[in-house]
C-alpha cells in the first residue's frame, strides 16, 4: 500500500494515495500524449509546487474573472447554502490554497453545524499547509487531507459522518474534456447519499475578448503557468525543453465553448525525454495541447447533471452571469 495515514493531536489527518504512481502517471501521459500526432499532456501536471504558486497569482491578476467572480457568489449565497444542506462536513475537490473555502467553513461554524473539512488534491505541499492552516484557523474542527487525484482517488474518501457538502470550485470541471466530466460527474453521484450535495463552480460562455484575456494576461503569468508543465518534464522525466521557445496561446474555440491551453513551438527542435527513452520533434509553430477550460450554459450544466443522475437544486449566478455555482442532489432523493 503507498497509503500513509499520519495523526496530529486528532484534528488533523493526511493520506497520501499518489505515492510513487504520481510519477509514473506522469511518464504514461508523456509516452501517450508526446507521440500523438496533435500533441497533448493532461493538465494536473502544471500543478507542482510552483504551478500551484503561479496559479495562486492568476486569481489575483485583473483579466481573470473567475475566482473573485465566484467568491462574490459565495459571499452572498454562503450561508443560504449551508441551510438548504445542512452540511457539517465539507469535502473540497482540487481545494488548492482553499481560500473561497473558508467562507463555507464560516458558514458551517455560524449554523454550529462544522465537524469535518476534507481537502482533496495532486499537489502534496498545497494539502500540507492548507490542512495545517484551517486546523490552526478552526480549532474544533477535523482537517483530512488526501493528496490524489480526483479521477481515481475517490474511494480513499473517509466515510460520511452526517451531510456532507462536495464542493468542486473555480470551474475545474471545465478542464475535463466532456467524456472524462461525465464520467466523473456519474462517480460524485454514486458517492453522495441521500442527505449529501454537490456544490459546481463552472465559469459561463461569455464575449471572446474577456474570455481570452484570462487566459492570457498582459502580465505573462499564464504563459509561465502554462510553461512549468515543461519544467515539471525536465525535473521529473530528465527532458530539456526549452521552456523559452515555447509561445503561450489560449484561444477560445467557439464551436466546443472552451477556451485551449497550447505551446506553440517557436521552431523546429528535438526533445529528449531520457525517463522514458523518448526522442520527441516539433517543428516550427507545431502546437501542443496542455489544458481545455470549457465554458458553460444553464442548460448544459443542467442536462450534464441530469445525465449522471444528478438533479439541480439551486443555481446560483453574479449579475453579469459570469459564472454560476450549481448546488446538485442525486436524482430520486
Ligand atoms: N479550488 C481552487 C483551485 C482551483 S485550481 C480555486 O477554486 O481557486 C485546480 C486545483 O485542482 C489545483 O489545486 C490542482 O492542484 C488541483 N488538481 C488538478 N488536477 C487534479 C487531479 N486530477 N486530482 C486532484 N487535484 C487536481
Ligand atoms: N480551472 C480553472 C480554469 O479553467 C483554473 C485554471 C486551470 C487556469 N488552468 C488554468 C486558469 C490556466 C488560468 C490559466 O479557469
Amino acid at each position: 500500500m503507498n497509503t500513509r495515514a499520519i495523526r496530529r493531536g486528532g484534528q488533523l489527518t493526511l493520506e497520501n494515495a499518489l505515492g510513487p504512481g504520481g510519477a509514473r502517471t506522469l511518464a504514461d501521459d508523456a509516452r501517450h500524449g508526446l507521440t500523438r500526432t496533435l500533441k497533448q499532456l493532461p493538465p494536473k501536471h502544471l500543478y507542482d509546487t510552483r504551478g500551484a504558486a503561479l496559479f495562486d497569482r492568476i486569481c489575483e491578476l485583473p483579466e481573470y474573472y473567475p475566482t473573485r467572480t465566484e467568491r462574490a457568489i459565495l459571499e452572498r449565497v454562503a450561508d443560504e447554502l449551508i441551510a438548504a444542506t445542512g452540511a457539517g462536513e465539507l469535502v473540497e475537490l482540487g481545494s488548492g490554497s482553499a481560500a473561497k473555502t473558508r467562507l463555507l467553513l464560516d458558514a458551517m461554524a455560524a449554523a454550529g453545524t462544522l465537524q469535518r473539512f476534507v481537502a482533496v488534491d495532486v499537489t502534496e505541499a498545497v494539502v500540507r499547509n492548507g490542512a495545517a492552516a484551517l486546523t490552526r484557523e478552526y480549532p474544533g474542527m477535523h482537517v483530512h487531507g488526501l493528496i490524489g487525484d480526483f479521477e481515481r482517488h475517490l474511494d480513499r474518501l473517509p466515510a460520511a459522518r452526517g451531510p456532507r457538502l462536495v464542493a468542486f470550485l473555480g470551474g475545474t470541471i471545465g478542464n475535463f474534456d466532456p467524456a472524462a466530466r461525465g464520467h466523473f460527474l456519474r462517480n460524485i453521484a454514486g458517492l453522495l447519499g441521500e442527505d449529501d450535495h454537490l456544490l459546481l463552480g463552472t465559469d459561463l460562455v461569455k464575449d471572446r475578448a474577456t474570455l481570452e484575456a484570462a487566459y492570457d494576461d498582459a502580465e505573462g503569468v499564464t504563459a509561465e503557468f502554462n510553461r512549468n508543465v515543461l519544467h515539471v518534464l525536465n525535473r521529473e522525466l530528465g527532458a530539456n525543453f526549452d521552456p523559452s521557445g515555447f509561445h503561450h496561446v489560449a484561444a477560445f474555440d467557439t464551436e466546443n465553448e472552451w477556451i485551449e491551453m497550447r505551446l506553440r513551438a517557436r521552431e523546429a527542435q528535438e526533445v529528449a525525454l531520457p525517463a522514458i527513452g523518448l526522442t520527441v520533434r516539433f517543428a516550427a509553430g507545431e502546437e501542443m495541447r496542455t489544458e481545455i477550460s470549457a465554458k458553460f450554459t444553464r442548460k448544459r450544466v443542467a442536462a450534464e447533471l441530469a445525465a449522471a443522475g444528478l438533479k439541480l437544486a439551486a443555481w446560483h449566478t453574479d449579475a453579469n452571469e459570469w459564472f454560476a455555482l450549481s448546488l446538485a442532489s442525486r436524482a430520486g432523493s
